[in-house]
């Protein structure tokens, strides 16, 4: 696990390079390279249709690219599936809809598809309880472990699935829209939870149509606009209507 005191690292976590998906006639992707560093949180924006959500599953295996390459630590790799993803990058993707099962517990949800047992046969469920119980007390999001799923907010359903991504220990993680169906009160709690994920050393690729809270929490911008990211910028001054007028400039 990245993380503690150790220099923050030059060398990217993660580089593609002229990464390109097309749906029939449609350039979602299109050549787009980037480098994602260690321990930093890489802001996504452009319009409806840009490419955004195309371009994070391809990082997580669940679209195979038409060209271009992945790198992670400097080493070339295939993302055949989500699973590949997971466990040898270490990324977990947290979509909008969350794909966790509504009437299950909390705790079940977080092991879901990653069940701890005993003697390899039964479900070890205090154990998970209480692994469960542990990554939300560390992130400081007071939900018990066995309250179902359903009867949580989107921003405590938010904090689950991060939750998650904290227990298994993944290096990078992927938000498409965390905070478009939470209310704006709730907005705050999951912005805090990301960058409570950095400071765990944790990196994270963030999608949001509300650049305010892109501006809020990234390290640096990547512009989409139709398949192509325009540029890649600091967030250093930047004000909403700078991000605004970069969405839009052609490319
Ligand atoms: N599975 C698919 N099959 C066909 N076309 C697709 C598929 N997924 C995405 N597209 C198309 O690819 C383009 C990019 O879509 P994508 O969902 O990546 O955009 P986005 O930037 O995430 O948009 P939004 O901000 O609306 O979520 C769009 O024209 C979309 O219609
Ligand atoms: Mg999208």
């Amino acid at each position: 696990m990245p993380g503690g005191p150790e220099p923050p690292q030059r060398r990217p976590l993660l580089s593609v390079r002229h990464l390109s998906k097309s749906f029939g006639p449609v350039r979602a992707v299109d050549d787009v390279s980037l480098d994602v560093y260690p321990q930093e949180i890489v802001g996504i924006v452009g319009d409806n249709a840009a490419g955004k959500s195309t371009f994070l599953r391809l990082l997580t295996g669940y679209h195979q690219p038409d060209g271009g390459e992945i790198f992670y630590r400097g080493r070339p790799v295939r993302i055949s599936s989500p699973r590949t993803s997971r466990r040898e990058l270490g990324i977990e993707m947290i979509y909008q809809d969350l794909s966790l099962a509504p009437d299950l517990r909390v705790w079940e949800n977080v092991f879901l598809g990653e069940e701890r047992r005993r003697l390899g046969i039964f479900l070890d469920a205090g154990a998970m309880r209480e692994a469960t119980a542990d990554a939300l007390a560390k992130l400081g999001a007071p939900i018990s472990p066995s309250e179902l799923f359903a009867n949580l907010s989107g921003g405590e359903q938010q904090a689950v699935a991060i939750a998650r991504a904290l227990l298994f220990e993944r290096e990078i993680i992927i938000m498409d829209e965390p905070t478009a169906a939470i209310s704006l009160g709730k907005v705050q709690e999951v912005l805090r939870l990301v960058a409570e994920l950095r400071a765990r050393g944790h990196t994270v690729l963030i999608v949001s149509h509300r650049l305010e809270d892109i501006l809020q929490v990234s390290d640096r911008i990547a512009v989409f606009s139709h398949g192509k990211i325009l540029r890649v910028v600091p967030n250093e001054g930047l004000r909403i209507e700078d991000l605004f007028r970069m969405m839009f400039e052609s490319a």
